[in-house]
């Protein structure tokens, strides 16, 4: 991490703290200490506490422009230097802050807590991190969105318009959720997503995925199998579903599979086809070297024709 962007971000949240004190009004709500801390410890984030949910936000945005909230405005102000801050005679440079860095954390779209995703979240370049931010729906995002991050958070669905129009997007980790619903065009028209990341959560279908994909976690999910289509995925090298109900091996397997995780599932038994081409013995899948299917009630014994073209035999049960 570059001082440069240690500095502006220590600056945003004072800023951040000091245009959003967390007075409450009628006394609704106690403003919880966190427990534990973020991965942006190191960030030296002090205490900034990113769970917006104590603090009453419903009408932030008329507070704001009225300024009738009894604090000292902060003044902040974009120099050729990078950001300003002043307030309370505390004075903080953010000196040689990329604009790039800024402008999604001013004029980044609001989120649905009425702010800019980019002070939800926390954007450096074209990554948004959300993570641990008690988010119930995913925040507008950035239009330079290539890696977007919103782990460990309360997500239940996921929209069509969520991703609407993200054309850079190449990484989406949505790990430990509760998502059980993704709307069947939400990711199948972004063009650059190759990753999808999606384990520990609720899901019992997947959507349709863009052929781009080459990696797609969803272990720890209620998975059974229809909905996977991986005739559609070209690109395909890390399929991990391990930890579902799948009670078959999607076939077929795109050529491009590296390793297929599918331990701890409902699968009792293979197709002597699902690996190899029975009728093409010259045919050989010379990457495919990482398959698992241990933790399944199937006995690989019996189909011995079933693996002549792999690298090496599944892990799994032989007897
Ligand atoms: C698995 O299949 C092999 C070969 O047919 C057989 O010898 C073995 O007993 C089977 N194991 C179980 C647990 O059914």
């Amino acid at each position: 991490m570059r001082i440069s962007a240690i500095w502006g971000l220590i600056a945003l949240v004072i800023w951040k703290t000091e245009a959003m004190p967390p007075r409450i009004e009628g006394g609704r709500k106690q403003e919880q200490p966190r427990d534990e801390g973020t991965s942006y410890d190191s960030l030296e984030l002090g205490s900034y506490d990113p769970n917006l949910d104590n603090y009453d936000l419903s009408n932030y945005e008329e507070r704001a422009i009225k300024n009738d909230y009894g604090e000292p405005t902060p003044k902040v102000r974009l120099t050729e230097m990078g950001l300003v801050v002043k307030s309370r005679g505390v004075r903080a440079t953010g000196r040689a802050l990329k604009m790039d860095l800024l402008y999604p954390l001013y004029f980044g779209p609001l989120s649905d807590l009425g702010l800019p995703t980019c002070l939800v979240c926390v954007c450096l370049g074209t990554s948004v991190y959300c993570d641990d931010a008690d988010l119930e729906r995913i925040p507008p995002l950035p239009q330079e969105t290539t890696y977007f991050y919103a782990r460990f958070n309360h997500i239940s669905r996921i929209q069509s318009e969520d991703f609407k129009g993200l054309r850079k997007l190449k990484r989406i980790d949505l790990t430990s959720n509760s998502i059980s619903t993704i709307e069947d065009d939400a990711l199948q028209l972004l063009p650059a997503l190759q990753e999808l990341i999606i384990p520990e959560n609720k899901l019992i279908f997947l959507p349709k995925l863009p052929g781009s994909l080459v990696r797609l976690d969803a272990q720890f999910n209620n998975l059974r199998g229809s909905g996977i289509l991986p005739e559609s995925f070209k690109k395909l090298e890390f399929l991990y579903l391990s930890d579902n109900e799948m009670d078959y091996i999607p076939v077929p397997l795109p050529s491009s599979l590296r390793s297929l995780h599918l331990q701890n599932n409902h699968i009792q038994k293979i197709q002597e086809g699902t690996f190899c081409d029975a009728e093409d013995h010259k045919y050989v899948r010379r990457v495919l070297e990482d398959i698992r299917l241990d933790g399944n009630p199937i006995n690989l014994s019996l189909t011995p024709n079933a693996y002549f073209c792999l690298p090496r035999l599944p892990i799994g049960s032989y007897i």
